[in-house]
């Protein structure tokens, strides 16, 4: 008799509520492609079938949370809501300031222009494209640091996330820290597959920039899976909790952006959090402007408890292990059946490496949108382009920018599918692989000008 393979991740929950999938032809398919583009951004929801579109603002809420929502204080000013959210970044995160925004590029306007001033420089572990924006927008330019590593889907460097600490004092010593406002520091970085940084390299990151007086903040989005894979690959980590670890990063910085539609498993919500009184002060005037009053950000009350909760809900042991578990579960099958995908699989997704499934497409042809189209109309499962698209254009040049990494993320929302959901997702990318030779790349119909990929339509070659 053969042995069973040992499942260790199986969901630490069960199912109280369900929402119906809707399965589509291959005919409405195609024609929802036309429709849209062939950006998957631009489809319906109603035509998807699994939606591997994000894991942002699309988790599924446990009771506790639910209850939660119908305790919330609507008042316009010091709703409880506001002050059981504040008390729960203090002692999960440890920052202790706290304002809320709707979202987290809600948060990083504020942060980016509190602090930037035009012809600043700001370093960070990739760029992810809200935050990149925000610098730009603000007047900065956003200067790559990550580790070369973390450029290679193929490379097994165990954290692809850290900071290249010669690349950040080379900048140091060429720009000078005056022109340097703080150091964006992602954990884990999306955009690099969703690996993590380490402990040490945070600790290193730190002590470089108190030298220098240059600040550190983290976007804490994805903090507790990054924290996960600490616990997995770190000497000396492997007995500390989620929280321990959480807490002890956060404390190798100064701030924290936080989309808290990430990690902290509600529809919405974000916020800046901030140990410096004066930032905090600005950031509390400005939100005001921009968000809401500082005591709801943009936000409703119900939606701050639900957030609250959250947070409690993440570091939870059993949870993160099944959370990433599902996500390593589909990197495996993938693997096993030679799709060529960013190893080691990251915390939110795993990514197709486009450039290596469809080698015959030019980047210039869009080989990652290509492939998460080619994927839909396969089999209603929408996925997204982090490629060429995304990447959009050098700001001086006008020219496209041309990251190394092209890639369809699927990227599983918190508690939200199946094992025989992930099942079928594979199948899926399976039968477009066997017919990759036949697939041609795509032309620009329409680009908008900021953050294109949302938006930007394409046409078939
Ligand atoms: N930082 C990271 C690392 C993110 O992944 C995101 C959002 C943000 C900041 C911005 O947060 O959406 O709440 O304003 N990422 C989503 C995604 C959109 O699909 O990866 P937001």
């Amino acid at each position: 008799m053969t042995k069973l393979a040992k499942r260790s991740w199986a969901e630490p929950f069960k199912i109280k509520v369900v929402e119906p999938l809707r399965m589509t032809s291959r005919e409405e398919r195609e024609r929802a492609l036309v429709e849209a583009g062939y950006n998957t951004f631009l489809l319906k929801s109603k035509d998807v079938y699994i939606d591997l579109l994000t894991d942002s603002g699309t988790n599924a809420m446990s009771d506790y949370q639910w209850a939660g929502m119908m305790l919330g204080d609507e008042a316009y000013a010091g709703s409880e809501n506001f002050y059981h959210l504040e008390e729960n970044v203090q002692k999960y995160y440890g920052y202790k300031y706290l304002v809320p925004t709707h979202q987290g590029r809600g948060a990083e306007h504020l942060i980016s222009s509190i602090l930037i001033k035009d012809g600043d420089f700001v370093p960070g572990n990739m760029y992810f494209t809200t935050t990149r924006l925000h610098q730009e927008l603000a007047g900065g330019t956003f200067v790559d640091v990550i580790i070369d590593e973390a450029h290679d889907p193929q490379s097994l460097h165990p954290f692809k996330g850290n900071i290249d600490l010669n690349k950040l004092e080379a900048l140091i010593n060429k720009v000078g820290a005056k022109k340097i406002p703080y150091v964006t520091v992602a954990a884990t970085v999306n955009m690099a597959g969703g690996q993590p940084i380490s402990i040490a390299n945070l600790r290193e990151v730190r002590e470089l920039t108190k030298k220098h007086g240059i600040r550190v903040v983290l976007d804490a989005t994805r903090a507790v899976e990054n924290a996960w894979f600490i616990k997995q690959r770190e000497k000396g980590y492997e007995k500390k909790t989620i929280a321990e670890i959480l807490f002890e990063m956060c404390s190798f910085t100064d701030a924290a952006t936080m989309s808290g539609k990430k990690d902290l498993l509600v529809n919405i919500g974000g916020f800046l959090a901030l140990n410096d009184y004066d930032i905090f002060e600005e950031a509390r005037n400005l939100v005001v402007v921009y968000e809401g009053l500082h005591t709801y950000g943009g936000l409703a009350g119900r939606d701050m408890e639900a957030m609250a909760r959250g947070i409690e809900e993440a570091v939870q042991e059993e949870h993160i292990k099944a959370r990433i578990g599902q996500v390593e579960y589909v990197g495996e099958r993938l693997m096993s059946i030679g799709i060529p995908i960013v190893q080691p699989s990251g915390g939110h997704a795993i990514f197709l490496d486009a450039r290596r499934f469809l080698p015959q497409i030019k980047q210039t042809e869009f080989p990652a949108q290509t492939l998460a189209a080619e994927l839909y109309a396969e089999s209603g499962v929408r996925s997204m382009e982090r490629g060429i698209v995304s990447a959009g254009r050098n700001k001086e040049t006008g020219d496209h920018n041309y990251p190394k990494l092209e890639l369809v993320r699927l990227t599983f929302p918190r508690r939200v599918y199946t094992q025989a959901h992930c099942d079928v997702v594979t199948e899926a990318v399976e039968a477009v692989y066997d017919r990759r030779e036949e697939i041609r790349g795509m032309e620009t119909e329409y680009e908008p000008k900021y953050l294109r990929f949302f938006q930007m339509r394409f046409k078939k070659l």
